[in-house]
């Protein structure tokens, strides 16, 4: 891992255009309002938050299938955001992804072969014989073989497709691997299969992934940093370990208690403990204020009229929340000079 980012997104906004009733012309959404997210070579940022975040707009404005309405995406030393939407080879060589949905994803007429040789046929001169020999490899790279080369998408499961996919991914051997929920529409044993594979080819190739997920407990493992989006605001950022253990945003501690804990006793005590905690259920759109003041045990009068900054937090990475900052200042503060953190 080198010390410069391969992929530095700063204040990055998405916004859909609505249509009106007579056409163009209808409301704006703002599906990303200011993200700034960086990744290092060979690293892997876990992306998480509750659908309709803005996790796949970030993805997709990476991938040059949307286009940022402001801020930047650098991808080593090329202003992705200025480039038109469909890269230039070079590009495109070097970040491939892999989807949500591995029913839809495959073209369900190409062979494995076909599907997994297609970069390796616009991308490089590599002859038919050649692409085929590589072809084998990459399966194999996947826990797949040869005699699956001439099979269709439909003969394979869910997970073995999402393994056609990943291999498809890593044939031009990309220095970014952006994956959209690549585990979430298969079942809990499969997805653990997926993700020591995605991270098993990561340390052997030395791939930097955008890792999408809504379960923090998921991507945790596999991660180096992970950050937190609430309705399209990065509210928490952080070391992996970090962000998991010690969370620092309210929403980040809700997304973890969002899952199910194993002792049933801990489960009953945390349930108790939400049933009285103060929060509104509903994700509505603030005007004004902390994004998340609507559902936040801990809204304060302040949560509802200034955004938070970033501060920075023990242990490495920020949160953009005020129980983070000190009574007389509302500007980011290094953890040093922090006085005292609720929590
Ligand atoms: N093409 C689009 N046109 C209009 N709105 C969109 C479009 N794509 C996504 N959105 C909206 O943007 C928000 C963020 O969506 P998305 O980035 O897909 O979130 P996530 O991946 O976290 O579920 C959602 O409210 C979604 O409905
Ligand atoms: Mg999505």
């Amino acid at each position: 891992m080198t010390d410069n980012p391969l992929l530095e997104i700063t204040d990055l906004q998405v916004t859909y255009s609505g249509r009106s009733l007579f056409g163009f012309g209808g409301k704006q959404f703002h599906a990303v309002k200011g993200a700034t997210l960086s990744i290092r070579a060979g690293e892997t940022l876990g992306l998480v938050g509750e659908s309709g975040s803005g996790k796949s707009s970030i993805a997709n404005a990476v991938l040059g299938l949307v286009k940022a309405s402001s801020g930047s995406i650098r991808f080593g030393d090329v202003e992705l955001a200025s480039l038109k939407t469909r890269y230039p080879p070079a590009i495109r060589s070097q970040i491939q992804a892999v989807f949500q949905d591995p029913y839809s994803s495959l073209n369900p007429s190409m062979t494995v072969e076909a599907i997994v040789t297609e970069p390796l046929r616009v991308h490089t001169s590599m002859d038919r014989a050649e692409r085929r020999a590589r072809a084998v490899e990459l399966l194999k790279l996947v826990s797949l073989s040869e005699e699956h080369l001439d099979r269709h998408p439909h003969q394979f499961s869910g997970g073995q497709r999402q393994r056609i996919a990943i291999a498809s991914a890593l044939a031009l051997q990309p220095k970014l691997i952006v994956l959209d929920e690549p585990v979430s529409a298969l079942d809990v044993s499969t997805q653990n299969q997926i993700i020591n594979l995605l991270y098993e080819r990561r340390a052997e190739f030395g791939i930097a992934y955008l890792m999408i997920a809504h379960d923090l407990a998921l991507v945790h493992h596999i991660s180096d940093r992970i950050a937190v989006m609430y309705l399209g605001h990065v509210v928490e950022e952080g070391p992996s370990d970090r962000v998991y253990h010690a969370p620092a945003h309210p929403y980040t501690r809700a997304l973890l208690d969002a899952v199910p804990l194993l002792d049933p006793q801990a489960q009953r005590q945390r349930r108790t403990a939400r049933k009285s905690a103060p929060a509104s259920d509903a994700p509505r759109l603030s005007v004004s204020g902390c994004p998340y003041q609507n559902r936040c045990p801990h809204v304060m009068s302040r949560c509802r009229s200034e955004m938070p900054p970033a501060y920075a937090i023990d242990g490495g990475g920020t949160a953009s929340c005020f129980l983070h900052a000190t009574e007389t200042c509302d500007t980011v503060r290094t953890a040093k000079d922090k006085e005292s953190v609720v929590s």
